[in-house]
């Protein structure tokens, strides 16, 4: 299953409402929600207030994808927002099983997000104990990147290294998401993806961006078939 959840911080930040509205339309699955700190990554991204106010308008899904020193802070501002899951990264500053413990505290789902560059040793002690799993690939903070290939790799030894655990989480990826990296990502198991610049927010517009990552045109020949049925 292909889920596109909509990286917001890649939308038209002054008709945002806009594009929210037609993202709706167009069928997408879920909303992502970049906040930085202007630390842990140098930039600064969306505004837990304006998640408040997205909410009022639809029942989708959130997800918080949390580039910060110290996640800790923005659990409980982020769930009052009306965020569903928190992504938090291994590489920032506070102990991961206290983390978890405190998103799962407060009914949240928890995501791990895992860099480029950091080895996934990081990331085994804690792998069963969270629902998604998020491999970054380009590097954290900017859209507009180039796909890291070396991300492929690495999910395939993630595939070894957990085989056969108990509870294996929902992989996720973020970062030059297109037709092509989605297909290379979908056949290592990744089933969550998050739609920016590269394929979701560029002027062939939604509906048809969401035709191709969502594979939505290869259903399209068995309802056409369906539809002539029905007609005779
Ligand atoms: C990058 C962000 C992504 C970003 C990806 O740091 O976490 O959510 O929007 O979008 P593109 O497609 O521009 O790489
Ligand atoms: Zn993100």
């Amino acid at each position: 299953m292909v889920v596109i959840t909509a990286s917001l911080m890649c939308a038209s930040q002054l008709h945002l409402y806009r594009d929210v509205h037609s993202l709706l339309k167009s069928g997408i699955d879920m909303f992502h929600f970049d906040i930085m700190d202007g630390d842990f990554v140098e930039n600064i991204a969306l505004n837990i207030d304006l998640i408040k106010e997205l909410r009022t308008v639809t029942h989708k899904k959130f997800d918080a994808h949390l580039m910060v020193r110290k996640p800790s802070k923005y659990i409980l501002k982020l769930k009052e927002a009306g965020v569903n899951i928190i992504y938090f990264h291994i590489e920032s500053s506070e102990d991961p099983h206290y983390i978890i413990d405190f998103i799962k505290r407060e009914g949240l789902e928890v995501g791990l997000v895992i860099n480029p560059d950091t080895p996934l040793e990081k990331v085994l002690p804690y792998i069963e104990r969270v629902d998604y799993f998020m491999f970054m690939t380009v590097r954290p903070g900017f859209a507009g990147q180039k796909f890291e290939q070396s991300v492929l790799h690495k999910i395939e030894q993630f595939q070894q290294l957990t085989a056969g655990k108990e509870h294996i989480p929902k992989l996720a990826a973020d970062g030059a998401i297109n037709a092509k990296t989605l297909r290379l990502l979908s056949e290592r198991g990744v089933e969550v993806f998050v739609g920016g610049s590269a394929g979701l927010f560029n002027k062939e517009g939604f509906n048809n961006n969401l035709d191709i990552l969502k594979q939505r045109d290869e259903l399209l020949p068995l309802k056409n078939k369906i539809e002539e049925e029905i007609k005779r």
